[in-house]
């Protein structure tokens, strides 16, 4: 056993990993400061984690660490449980048990709230805790708690967010050095920027889960992860990088979110945007969301989306507004999601085939006369409008890029042309594609 509660609030953490160890570093060097905050003392009575031999450089009260989650979820001591073990289970029975038990829980498990989002605030909401998890989405940014506090006055029409720093360091690379994708992500994984397995993050789920978070925030509606279109960097091209960039557009992997009538637009891909908007100067691990509020005007949330130090720092704010919820009598008092979870209606998300948006092609074409003509007929007939084309030199290996920029198209004409483009026999392997997002033209309706 750890510190006894004597008063004020007891905190039990579990999961002593990065995010983990960074948030009990916060809790007992800035245990003054915290306390001052707070007006009462917060207590870390019990660390629970698989692995209780290895180094952490922290210095821990005696009995402070244990393997013993049955025992810091059932201690009376303890008001608010830290889950930091991440994914879906045990992750999701801990916290569900927690809050059975009476406690407040505050987790970073994107994924856990992405996939079991409507069981847990369910069960909060039976139980009357509170559930916070301002770490699950950009890290250190003050994120949800502005869109839950901040934004509470205003509508969202639509917001696009760098969510995943892992692909952005990998894209910001490919662009400046001209880098291969495989070549950027190996060296990511070597200097551990990037997991051993960093499936989740370059196939872009890790994007979509917190896309998903931020939808039913942002706009009180309750989606569907299933329905959210994902598609990551792993074909990515320094090529396609480069061409786009003649176009004045830089390529990010953008969550993107826009209400549309009672339904949403919620998709994942690699994206153009302007090379002068702010997002495409977000670089390197770092993330950042644009939003556009009816009101408001258009805002923009920047910072370190990863990492100890910045997450342990959200960690850390929601245990203190959790402990101060506590000490008011006042869990519930306002919604993790901005509003009560039987609030939230179930919204739609327009399949991607519906969607409409601008694009980038690049052509594999044997250079011959007549080559243009064909291709573009075939775009005319699919209502496809041509903003830009470029021929770029003469053949490569038998073929030649022809690269194109298209006006708004929606996406089934898009994918109905380049089945018939693909299949001229002048065409030599198949068109890279990429959407394009002018967000300086993003207006709320
Ligand atoms: N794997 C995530 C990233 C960490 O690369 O951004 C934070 O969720």
């Amino acid at each position: 056993m750890g510190p006894k509660k004597v008063d004020g609030v007891g905190v039990g953490l579990i999961g002593l990993g990065t995010v983990g160890t960074a948030t009990v570093r916060i809790l007992i060097e800035q245990a003054d400061l915290l306390n001052r905050r707070l007006g009462a003392p917060l207590t870390l009575c019990r660390v629970a984690d698989v692995d209780t031999t290895r180094e952490r450089g922290l210095d821990l009260p005696p009995g402070l660490l244990s393997a013993d989650v049955d025992g810091l979820l059932g201690d009376p001591d303890i008001d608010v449980v830290i889950e930091l073990i991440g994914g879906l289970e045990p992750a999701r029975t801990y916290v569900l048990q927690a809050l059975q038990n009476g406690k407040h829980v505050v987790t970073a498990n994107k994924a856990l709230l992405a996939e079991h989002g409507a069981e847990i605030f369910a069960a909060a909401e039976e139980h009357g805790g509170d559930v916070a998890f301002e770490a699950s989405v950009g890290g250190g940014i003050p994120l949800l708690r502005s869109f839950r506090e901040g934004l509470a006055g205003d509508e969202v029409a639509s917001f696009f967010g760098i969510l995943n720093g892992t692909c952005n360091y990998i894209l910001s690379r490919m662009t400046k050095e001209g880098a291969d994708y495989e070549e950027v992500l190996a060296e990511a994984q070597s200097l551990g920027l990037a997991e051993a397995d960093p499936t989740l993050d370059v196939y872009g789920l890790d994007t979509a889960h917190k896309l998903a978070i931020l939808v039913g925030l942002a706009f009180g509606a309750r989606v569907d992860l299933a329905d959210i279109h994902v598609q990551g960097i792993e074909a990515v091209t320094p090529l396609d990088i480069k061409f786009a960039a003649e176009f004045g557009y830089r390529l990010k992997l953008l969550a993107i979110a826009r209400r549309q009538g009672d339904a949403v637009q919620a998709r994942v891909h690699p994206t153009l945007i302007p090379d002068h908007h702010l997002l495409a100067d977000v670089s390197g691990a770092m993330n950042a969301v644009y939003v556009t509020g009816r009101y408001v005007g258009q805002l923009m949330f920047y910072g370190p989306g990863a990492g100890g130090g910045p997450t342990g720092t959200a960690v850390v704010a929601d245990v203190i507004e959790l402990a101060r919820n506590r000490l008011a009598g006042a869990a519930g008092r306002v919604p993790p999601l901005a509003m009560p979870w039987s609030r939230l209606r179930a919204t739609p998300i327009i399949p991607m085939d519906r969607v409409t948006t601008k694009h980038y092609f690049r052509f594999a074409a044997i250079d011959r006369p007549g080559v243009l003509s064909a291709v573009s007929g075939i775009l005319g007939r699919h209502d496809i409008s041509i903003e830009a084309v470029n021929q770029k030199g003469r053949q490569v290996r038998g073929a030649v890029p022809i690269v194109m920029l298209t006006h708004e198209a929606p996406e089934k004409n898009v994918d109905q042309a380049l089945r018939m483009i693909d299949e001229l026999e002048f065409i030599a392997a198949p068109t890279a594609r990429l959407r394009v997002e002018d967000l300086d033209a993003e207006r709320p309706d």
